[in-house]
């Protein structure tokens, strides 16, 4: 499978992503965009398919957690946007990962790959033990989540680049890593909080990097993105 820089398109309105986009025009290759709770909310499901007729892999990125019947028929609503890798909360269980999983399939037995928020990058191992009463070290949580979603037949985890190492071990090698809380190390960390640069991310083995603010808030975000693709896939 070939490693990929995914960038998160976060912005709330369509006039302001497409504004993005179009700086790309020029370029050979077509990023992979994710679509987050803020455009989806705030342009509604015609941008799915207006970024996807423009030629660009899609990560639908809304990261649902609900009872497994409302997940399912949700998911049976997304499918037919016909993206490339969609996400839910490995916390709703294995029966709502199953349930999803049906959901999303398509008569034909295809389906966009579904991939498993472990624990969010922005929480660190203090306010897990402190707020959510988990215990545990933050990898062996990671890793518990991870195993849950191959169980439930998913197809990987979107955790920390310095999660990917031990999630591959405990997994396999083909289970997929998508790792947000990338930055370039001369640019600002923001409110993530387990963060690597994108050439450390390839060293540790992440499939997918998640890129937001280091290209959507740089001064030229296409010499971000070219930084971000000759540094994580080469
Ligand atoms: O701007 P930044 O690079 O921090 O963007 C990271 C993106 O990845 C955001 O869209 C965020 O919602 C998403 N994400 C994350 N941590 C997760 C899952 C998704 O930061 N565990």
């Amino acid at each position: 499978m070939g490693k990929d820089v995914i960038v998160a398109c976060d912005f709330s309105s369509r006039e302001a992503v497409l504004s993005f986009l179009d700086k790309f025009s020029g370029e050979a290759r077509k990023p992979y965009v994710k679509i987050g709770m803020e455009l989806f909310y705030g342009a509604g499901p015609e941008i799915v398919r207006e970024i996807k007729r423009r030629g660009h892999s899609i990560f639908l990125d809304l990261k649902l957690c609900d009872i497994p019947n409302t997940v399912k028929k949700s998911m049976a609503v997304l499918r037919d946007l016909d993206v490339d890798m969609t996400n839910l909360h490995a916390f709703g269980t294995i029966d709502m990962m199953k349930a999803a999983l049906e959901g999303l399939t398509r008569p034909d037995g295809t389906r966009p790959l579904l991939i498993a928020v472990t624990q969010l990058t922005s929480t660190s191992e203090q306010r897990m033990k402190d707020e959510l009463l988990i215990d545990r070290p933050l990898n062996e949580v990671v890793m518990h989540y991870a195993k849950n979603a191959k169980a439930a037949g998913l197809d990987g985890v979107v955790c920390s680049p310095l999660e990917s190492p031990v999630v591959h071990e405990g997994c396999g090698a083909g289970f997929i890593t998508v790792t947000p809380g990338v930055r370039f190390s001369d640019g600002a960390v923001g409110d993530q909080v387990r963060v690597t640069t994108p050439a450390r991310a390839r060293e540790l083995g992440s499939d997918y990097i998640v890129v937001g603010r280091p290209i959507t808030a740089a001064e030229d975000p296409v010499e971000a993105y070219r930084r971000c693709i000759g540094d994580f896939v080469g």
